[in-house]
C-alpha cells in the first residue's frame, strides 16, 4: 500500500471549489463538513426532497421520540454546515436553470453527484423518479460542464456496491463486470455508463465511488445498521433474516469520506477516469451487527424470520486498487465504529425522548 499522510492529500485540494449536489444528505453534509476542515470552499445544493424534513418531520402518526430524534438530526446538519461555513442552495437539480444558477454563482472546479432515493426499496415503489433524481440530475451536471463549466475537472458520482448484482467468490473488485438487478442499481450503473462516455467523447474528468452499507452519525436512511440499534431502544426485536448469515461490507462514515477527499485531492484532471470501491474491505453478517447491539443494549431481542428472496448476495468490495492509488485505508472496524455509532444513538435517543416526553 502507498503510505501518503493525509496533510498531504488536503494541502492538494488548495483553492479547490467543490459543489455537492445533493449536499444535505447523510453523506453529503459529513464530505461538506470535512471539505471545510480542510479549507476549501464548498457548497451543498439540494432541494430537501428526500430523507429531509418533509418526509421525516411532517408525517403523522411516527413515533413522538423517533420524530423529534430525526428532526434533532437534521437541525444539526444545518448548524454544523452553516457553521462551518458551508453555503447552502435550496435547488432541485433535476431543473437546468435552477442547477445552472448554483453553478453561475459558485464556479465549481469539482463537483459530487449525490442526489437519489438512496433505497432499493423505496426506488422501486418509485422507478420513474429514481430514475430522474439520479439521472436527469446527473445529465444536467455534466451537461453544464461540457457548456461552459470547463473549469470543473472532475465529476464524483456515488454509484453502490449492489452494480455488482450477486457477488461471486470471496470478494469483487473493479474488474468484475456488474450485473446489477432492479431500477436503483440499474439507474447507478447507467449514471457510470453515462459519465464514462462524457470521459471518452468530451473529456470530463470523472471518478465513480462504490461504497457499501453506510452507517454513521445523522443518518436517517434506515438501513439495517439504524433500524438494529433504534429497535433496540424502542424495545422493538432485531429481526435477522435467515438467522443473520447475510454478509454485508459495513462501513462507517468517516472511512467513507476520507476515500473521498483522498479521490478529490489526487484525481489526474480532465480526461481522467477512475473507479473505486471505498468500503471497509472485509464483510460481517448481519448476526456479528447485532452481537455490537446486544453489547450496547444487553435487553434487546433477536428474532429470526425467513430469507428475503429477492436480496442480492453480497460480501467484501475489495479496497487494493483504492489502497495502492489513493493510500487509502479503512481505519473503523465495525466492534469500533459501529459501537461508537451505537453509543451515539443512545445519547440521541435519550435527548430526543425527553424533549418529546416535556412536549
Ligand atoms: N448511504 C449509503 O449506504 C449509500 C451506499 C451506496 C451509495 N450511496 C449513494 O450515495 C448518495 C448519497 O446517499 P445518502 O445516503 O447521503 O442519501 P440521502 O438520501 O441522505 O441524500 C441524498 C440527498 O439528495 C437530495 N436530492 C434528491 N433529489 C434531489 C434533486 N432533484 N435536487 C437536489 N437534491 C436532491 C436529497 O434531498 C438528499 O438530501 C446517493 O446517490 C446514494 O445512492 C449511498
Amino acid at each position: 500500500m502507498t503510505e501518503i499522510p493525509y496533510e498531504t492529500i488536503v494541502d492538494r485540494l488548495a483553492g479547490e471549489r467543490v459543489m455537492l449536489i445533493g449536499g444535505a444528505g447523510f453523506i453529503g453534509h459529513n464530505l461538506a463538513l470535512r471539505l471545510r476542515e480542510a479549507g476549501v470552499e464548498t457548497m451543498a445544493v439540494d432541494n430537501l426532497m428526500v430523507n429531509s424534513l418533509i418526509d421525516n418531520v411532517f408525517v403523522a402518526g411516527q413515533d413522538g421520540a423517533r420524530r423529534q430524534l430525526y428532526q434533532n438530526f437534521l437541525l444539526d446538519r444545518f448548524t454544523l454546515m452553516r457553521d462551518a461555513g458551508v453555503e447552502l442552495r435550496n435547488a432541485d437539480a433535476r431543473n437546468m436553470a435552477d442547477l445552472a444558477r448554483s453553478f453561475d454563482e459558485f464556479q465549481p472546479t469539482k463537483a459530487v453527484h449525490l442526489s437519489a432515493i438512496a433505497s432499493a426499496v423505496e426506488a422501486r415503489k418509485d422507478p420513474g423518479l429514481c430514475f430522474d433524481l439520479q439521472l436527469i440530475t446527473l445529465r444536467n451536471v455534466v451537461e453544464l460542464c461540457r457548456l461552459g463549466h470547463d473549469r470543473v475537472d472532475q465529476v464524483m458520482f456515488m454509484s453502490l456496491s449492489t452494480v455488482y448484482g450477486d457477488f461471486e467468490g470471496d470478494s469483487v473488485d473493479e474488474t468484475v463486470r456488474p450485473r446489477p438487478r432492479g431500477i436503483y442499481a440499474n439507474a447507478k450503473y447507467m449514471g457510470e455508463r453515462l459519465l464514462r462516455t462524457y470521459c471518452q467523447q468530451h473529456g470530463l474528468g470523472i471518478t465513480i465511488v462504490r461504497p457499501s452499507a453506510l452507517y454513521g452519525e445523522r443518518c436517517i436512511s434506515r438501513r439495517v445498521s439504524q433500524i438494529f440499534i433504534e429497535n433496540a431502544l424502542m424495545g422493538k426485536p432485531l429481526l435477522l433474516e435467515g438467522g443473520g448469515d447475510g454478509r454485508l461490507d459495513f462501513t462507517y462514515i468517516d472511512d467513507l469520506v476520507d476515500g473521498q477527499i483522498r479521490a478529490l485531492a489526487m484525481h489526474g484532471g480532465a480526461g481522467t477516469s477512475e473507479t473505486f470501491n471505498i468500503t471497509f474491505g472485509s464483510a460481517r453478517t448481519i448476526a456479528e451487527l447485532a452481537s455490537v447491539v446486544k453489547n450496547v443494549v444487553p435487553d434487546a431481542a433477536l428474532e429470526e424470520r425467513p430469507r428475503a428472496r429477492d436480496k442480492p448476495i453480497r460480501g467484501t468490495l475489495s479496497t487494493e486498487r483504492a489502497e495502492e492509488a489513493l493510500g487509502f485505508k479503512a481505519k473503523w472496524t465495525l466492534d469500533g465504529g459501529y459501537r461508537r455509532y451505537c453509543e451515539w444513538y443512545a445519547d440521541q435517543w435519550e435527548r430526543a425522548r425527553r424533549v418529546a416526553e416535556s412536549n
